[in-house]
């Protein structure tokens, strides 16, 4: 891997997830090189986005491709003329190939909303509050051919309140989402943290636990400021 790794990120829908990593590429704090975002949708915010970084956008239109295999096909040759060292998925709503995860193994990234291994698929924050959960939160983990099944690296908690919404809860995490995922992706950049077999390791040493950072509180940021 280069020193800054070039990276290709991608989406399906808003992008705030691809505009935190944008913004932490404009600061010594995540040393990449963002080549291109692929959407799988034409037309969301997450282009638009990339466009006003002034990064390489491209759809690979799921519903034009025909069939899952030949979507697939768009996707690696994508991958390959943006000469990705790293993939990133933010909100990519598409399940890829297990030969293509296998060919970006170890260096590449998902950001799934929930503790995992708790909730993963859909609907993670109204199953979180169906079962009365004291804690919510979202994980950034190395993507294998199993759904949201990859080794985790660094969670973000948040307690559920009472009179918690989806809404309220979704917000609340995507605040850490855009917190811990360029952090995450620093780690791979500069060698931090790597995939050995089945494991992460950090800093030379397997990892038991994924890092976990807390929501702190509004009193306790009153408290810091
Ligand atoms: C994120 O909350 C992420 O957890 C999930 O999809 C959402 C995408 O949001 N995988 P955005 O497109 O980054 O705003």
């Amino acid at each position: 891997m280069t020193a800054t790794p070039r990276t290709v990120v991608l989406v399906s829908g808003d992008g705030s997830n691809l505009q935190a990593i944008i913004d932490q590429t404009r600061t010594s704090a995540l040393p990449i090189q963002l080549t291109g975002v692929v959407s799988d949708r034409p037309g969301v915010r997450a282009l638009q986005r990339a466009q006003a970084a002034g990064l390489a956008a491209v759809t690979v239109d799921f519903s034009a491709a025909g069939t899952r295999q030949a979507f697939a096909a768009q996707i690696a040759d994508t991958l390959q003329q943006m000469n990705a060292e790293l993939v990133v998925l933010a909100g990519f709503m598409r399940i890829l190939p297990d030969d293509l995860v296998q060919r970006y193994q170890g260096r590449m990234l998902n950001v799934h909303p929930s503790l995992l291994p708790r909730y993963p698929g859909l609907h993670t924050y109204s199953r979180a509050l169906a079962a009365g959960d004291a804690v919510h939160g979202t994980t950034v983990h190395f993507v294998i051919p199993e759904l949201d099944a990859g080794p985790a690296i660094l969670q973000y908690r948040v307690p559920i309140r009472p009179g918690d919404t989806v809404d309220t809860l979704r917000h609340r995490v995507q605040i850490g989402e855009h917190l811990i995922y360029p952090k995450a992706i620093a780690w791979l950049a500069t060698g931090r943290i790597a995939l050995k077999g089945t494991k992460v390791w950090m800093d030379d040493a397997p990892l038991a636990h994924p890092v976990v950072i807390d929501e702190v509180g509004p009193e306790v940021q009153a408290c810091r400021r």
